[in-house]
């Protein structure tokens, strides 16, 4: 447990095991013989496991080009009629390119079939998913990631790279926010 911003955050994964896993990633992208690789990280929470997960497929051979998407989802009424908008797009053409979208937690799929759909739609060869954390028993929409670092528990988590209102995105590890007494 560690006293962060006056608050305890237990620590789900820490950064040992981040780093074992997002090797073990690397590894069974580059057995899926993706060739010509375009990685889109979906920001913002999924900027430093992309950070760490590129450099992991750097050790493991292969050169990837990088692109990004802000991605943001509301809600209306209820979670599930939430819609999915371009906050920032990619600058790159995809047609024709085999694209991984990276991002941190799969939880509805809503976020992450708006991106699959969106570099389909656009001619990409082929959209594949890798996904830090997944929430499975959260699905609405039907998606499933081609590579998965953990199964999530319904918990909130905060850290490496991922938020709660803008706070713990620079934590090392993947924690949950301890409830207060
Ligand atoms: P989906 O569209 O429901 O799959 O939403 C996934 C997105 O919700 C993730 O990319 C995160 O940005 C956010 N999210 C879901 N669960 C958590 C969490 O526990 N902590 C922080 N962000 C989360
Ligand atoms: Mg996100």
């Amino acid at each position: 447990m560690a006293l962060i911003r006056d608050r305890n955050i237990n620590v789900l994964i820490d950064a040992e095991t981040l780093a074992a896993r997002n090797d073990a990633l690397a590894d069974e992208i580059v057995q899926s013989g993706a060739d010509n690789l375009l990685v889109i990280a979906v920001l913002k929470g999924s900027f430093i496991f992309a950070a760490d997960l590129v450099r992991s497929l750097h050790k493991s051979g292969m050169s990837p080009e990088i692109e990004f998407i802000t991605l943001s989802s509301y809600g209306t009424d209820t979670k599930s009629s939430g819609t999915v908008r371009i906050v920032r797009d990619i600058e790159s053409d995809v047609a024709g390119r085999n694209v991984l979208l990276i991002d941190d937690i799969l939880e509805s799929g809503r976020t992450i079939s708006f991106a699959k759909d969106l570099m389909m739609g656009r001619g990409a060869a082929s959209a594949q998913i890798a996904v830090l954390l997944d929430k499975t028993g959260k699905r609405t929409a039907d998606i499933v990631a081609d590579y998965v670092g953990f199964e999530c528990p319904d918990y909130f988590v905060v850290g490496y790279g991922m938020d709660v209102a803008h706070a713990y995105r620079e934590l090392p590890f993947v924690g949950v926010v301890a409830e207060e007494e």
